[in-house]
């Protein structure tokens, strides 16, 4: 996935139609984001009116990176429930469509909810949460398909007060069970199964065997297939049942902006997945904010993001920037290739889909599906395009532009993490042109810096110019995470002490003459796969839990339609012999611990791993070799047994 020449450096123009109407051009980006820069109180402020406060902020930014500290709209209340719901039914909104739910299979029903419905079901669960117990500050794990409800359960917490801890429907009991006792969660809302090209996800099954583990309060059923499973007398309820009855009312409760709003685990590159911690108000404002701009919404329009609300792209771009923004949200709960590989483009046409967002690894592998599919269907409603989660390579990003958004519609590469909340950087529809690749450029308050490993300035904004180097950001954001729930240690090591004084994204990074940035991937042990990010340690922990394993190292190599696969690098036990056998119960192994998104591409056995004298693994080596890249492997010198080296060399090329 390199650059094709033709295109490299190529600059697309933003399209006269993206400029018709738009809420940004590239003469107000400038005039804002330097305004953002040299004035954020003022700024902020502005963004946070669109809100409704219970009581307004008067401190707005209020924080240091050195000691850590990361506050906005300190002494503001606000409830994001009420921005989300109370508010359009109040302003006359009630009765548009919030929310199109797409079901699994183009057969089912379309269900559709305006303002009005969304609020009382979220009410109705918000009170069938407090029947059960929950109260304002409990942890409130939802594991959830890509139903209305998995919304209406995380807007229901939010409305109480309560910190929902969103568990992808893909991860397995132990993954939830960990998630689970992370943040001493006492509740769980799942549902009955999912469905995914019509499989059937064994939802409830999962948490009951997580459970056989730990134990919680109460779990809260939604009933979704209809299929059969088992009910724990006491603990477990079903939710239309159990919530007949409740009352229709249930006031928001008022927070503190700086009251935590959710967890959300995620992969670093040492240890379990941390549990970034995102509060009320920066990330209210954020996620407005940037869904608004960055996909210059119009009112009436109809959005389609793909992401999982298991991930943060579905929390700030499917749940709360869209109704926050009074927005027309699609949810969908299949997959882009059931029952055919125009699935995805067969529910743009139905819905007359005017914004879709989607990650680069989808776009890939429905390209390799041929042109057909697109080209039968009508994508004229589309609009602007989005993408997320991974670099795009430009020839993807082409066939995007020129088929699916039929040559016209800008597409908004969108740069950003689960820690900041929300976009960081992109290009905006009306006011900047687009090199395909490049995810564009700082969004609103966003001071990105590029820094060598030694922390010496290669550019920032202030400087300006081109250079390439590790991605900083030297000023806070309103949609910064906050804190790694029950270890503010552990969040100020990872993210503000490679650099002191600076947030570290992991991400390596270019910045162009033009100041658009680049993207060059994880520069840490994190890898990124169809968009995933995945800990190489996870994988590697996993790996050597099971009984023939003595020891794993696991790198990321580059895949054509992953971005990124995982290769895995294994030392078995003395006495045990690898075959064909053992791979497919390795993969099959790590599945079960981890979930289907972490099975290893690759297993690689070997009798043992590069490694210096002092016992480190060489991970650059094993990184090269994946990639099948000999020419640089640097020195191996250094190494306890360099013999080692070519004979892995060996069996990589025999793969
Ligand atoms: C990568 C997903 C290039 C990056 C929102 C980042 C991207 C990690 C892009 C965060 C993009 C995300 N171009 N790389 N447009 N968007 N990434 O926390 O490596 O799941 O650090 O958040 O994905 O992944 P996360």
């Amino acid at each position: 996935m390199q650059d094709t020449l033709e295109h490299a450096g190529e600059i697309v123009p933003v399209p006269a139609a993206a400029i018709e109407g738009t809420s940004c051009t590239g003469g107000q980006y400038d005039a804002m984001y330097a305004r953002s820069m040299d004035d954020p109180d003022a700024f902020w402020l502005e963004q946070a009116e669109r809100l409704d406060w219970f009581k307004k902020p008067t401190k707005i930014s209020g924080w240091s990176f050195d000691p850590v500290e990361i506050k906005w709209f300190e002494d503001g209340e606000l409830n994001i429930c009420h921005n989300a719901l109370d508010r359009h039914v109040a302003n006359g909104r009630g009765d548009q469509t919030a929310l199109i739910f797409e079901p699994d299979s183009p057969e089912d029903p379309v269900r559709k909810f305006t303002y009005a419905e969304i609020l009382e079901n979220v009410i109705r669960m918000a009170n069938t949460l407090k029947k059960m117990g929950v109260q304002r500050g409990d942890r409130v794990t939802v594991y959830m398909p890509m139903v209305p409800e998995g919304a209406f359960a995380m807007l229901a917490c939010a409305r109480i007060g309560a910190v929902h801890s969103v568990v992808f429907g893909g991860f397995s009991p132990d993954a939830i069970a960990n998630r689970i006792e992370d943040c001493q969660s006492d509740y769980v809302i799942c549902a009955d199964e999912g469905l995914r090209g019509s499989k059937r996800v064994p939802l409830k099954a999962n948490v009951d065997a997580a459970l056989e583990k730990i134990s919680v309060k109460a779990v809260l059923v939604i009933r979704h297939t209809g299929g059969d499973v088992a009910m724990t007398e006491g603990r477990d309820h079903w939710f239309h049942e159990y919530s007949e009855g409740v009352s229709t009312e249930c006031p928001c409760e008022v927070m503190n902006a700086e009251d935590p709003l959710f967890i959300l685990y995620t992969s670093g590159s040492t240890g379990k997945p941390k549990g970034v911690v995102h509060t009320t108000g920066g990330y209210s404002v954020w996620t407005e904010t940037t869904f608004r701009y960055t996909f210059d919404y119009r009112e009436g329009e109809v959005y389609w993001c793909t992401a999982d609300i298991g991930w943060v792209t579905g929390h700030s771009y499917i749940v709360y920037g869209p109704l926050q923004a009074g927005g027309t949200a699609l949810m969908f709960e299949g997959v882009p290739n059931y029952p055919a590989h125009d699935r995805f483009w067969q529910v743009v046409d139905k819905h007359k889909v005017n914004i879709f967002y989607t990650a680069p690894t989808a776009i890939r592998a429905l390209m390799r599906e041929g042109n057909d599919h697109v080209t039968k269907h009508d994508l004229s409603s589309l609009r602007v395009l989005g993408t997320v989660g991974e670099p795009i390579n430009p020839e993807a990003w082409r066939w995007y532009h020129e088929l699916v958004g039929h040559g016209e519609a800008p597409i908004v590469d969108t740069w950003w993490q689960t820690e900041t909340g929300g976009h960081m950087i992109t290009t905006l529809p009306g006011a900047h042109p687009m090199k395909p690749g490049s995810a564009g450029r700082p969004f609103f308050g966003i001071a990105p810096q590029l820094v060598d490993n030694d922390g010496t300035v290669l550019a920032d904004e202030s400087t300006g110019g081109a250079a390439e180097g590790n991605l900083c950001i030297i000023r806070s954001w309103p949609g910064q995470a906050r804190t790694v729930y029950g270890d503010h240690e552990r969040f100020i090591q990872t993210y503000f002490s490679t650099y002191r004084g600076k947030y570290f994204t992991g991400d390596g990074c270019r910045r162009d003459e033009d100041g658009y940035y680049w993207i060059t991937g994880r520069v840490d042990d994190v890898i990124n796969v169809s968009g995933h990010r995945m800990g190489t340690a996870e994988v590697e922990s996993a790996l050597v839990l099971h009984e023939k394993v003595a020891e794993a190292a696991v790198v990321g190599y580059p895949h054509d339609i992953k971005g990124q696969g995982i290769y895995c690098y294994v030392t078995l036990n003395a006495g045990v012999d690898a075959d064909d056998a053992l791979t497919k119960e390795l993969r099959a192994w790590v599945r079960t611990e981890i979930g289907p998104i972490a099975t290893p591409d690759h297993l690689h056995f070997t009798p043992g791993l590069p490694k210096t004298r002092s016992g480190k693994i060489m991970r650059r080596i094993l990184r090269k070799i994946a990639e099948n890249d000999y020419g640089s492997l640097g020195d191996t010198s250094t190494l306890a047994d360099p013999s080692l080296v070519d004979g892995l060399i060996e069996g990589r090329l025999n793969r």
